[in-house]
């Protein structure tokens, strides 16, 4: 699928298969959502400019590579994207956070936003936008809008698991956004649940139902 990169890694796939089995405990989902995203955070950022710096180590003055331009942004969709973050944070422990609570009328289709908060010049920042399931597209589309409403131009989608349906319309309203997923599964079904799925993935990480 165009604009879509499937993390094929084998750690990846054994972690989310755990992470799919109803009997998988709150503790053991928090864990291994931990580690994955630790995961999906390294092949997310995996063709980042780098840029030459000098440095002196205790042997002889080099040119030595360095991320180049300002500080990353990890914009996590609440609630459900707060669980992809702490890994994330993790392996990139200078980027800033932006916390985006949308979610989108169904009548008016318009974008409500009910929290936003994030860094100083987005334009200037890649902005990695965070949340487990991409599945109607719905809120990761009002998300978007709201992030380029207030300046960001270059942006990535990392989900957990994208349906076909979500990912059709996000690329329908976003295509310049690519989404990066361990997973496309096969169907949304009537309650707009991805199918297989893990099931909701709020309610999996915080063990409310
Ligand atoms: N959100 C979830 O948490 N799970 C789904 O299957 C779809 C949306």
């Amino acid at each position: 699928m165009d604009g879509v990169t499937v993390i094929n890694h084998p750690l990846v796939q054994h972690k989310l298969t755990i992470m799919r089995k109803k009997e998988t405990s709150t503790a053991g989902f928090r864990r291994l959502l931990r580690e994955i995203s630790t995961l999906l955070c390294y092949e997310v950022t995996r063709d980042l400019e780098l840029t030459m710096e000098t440095i002196e180590t205790p042997m002889q003055t080099i040119q030595a590579p360095v991320l180049e331009g300002k500080k990353l942004v990890f914009a996590s969709i609440l609630r459900a994207g707060n669980g992809l973050l702490e890994g994330m944070l993790e392996l990139v422990p200078s980027a800033r956070v932006s916390h985006v609570g949308v979610y989108r009328d169904h009548e008016t289709l318009e974008a409500v936003e009910y929290y936003f908060k994030a860094p100083e010049s987005l334009s200037e920042r890649l902005v990695i936008v965070v949340d487990p399931m991409l599945a109607t597209g719905n809120s990761s589309i009002a998300a978007i809008d709201k992030l380029k409403e207030r300046g960001a131009v270059n942006l990535r989608f990392l989900c957990l698991l994208a349906a076909p349906e979500g990912i059709r319309n996000f690329h329908e309203v976003h295509p310049d956004v690519p989404i990066f997923t361990a997973s496309i599964d096969s169907h949304l079904n009537e309650n707009g649940y991805i199918v297989p799925g893990l099931g909701d993935a709020g309610d999996r990480m915080y063990g409310t139902k």
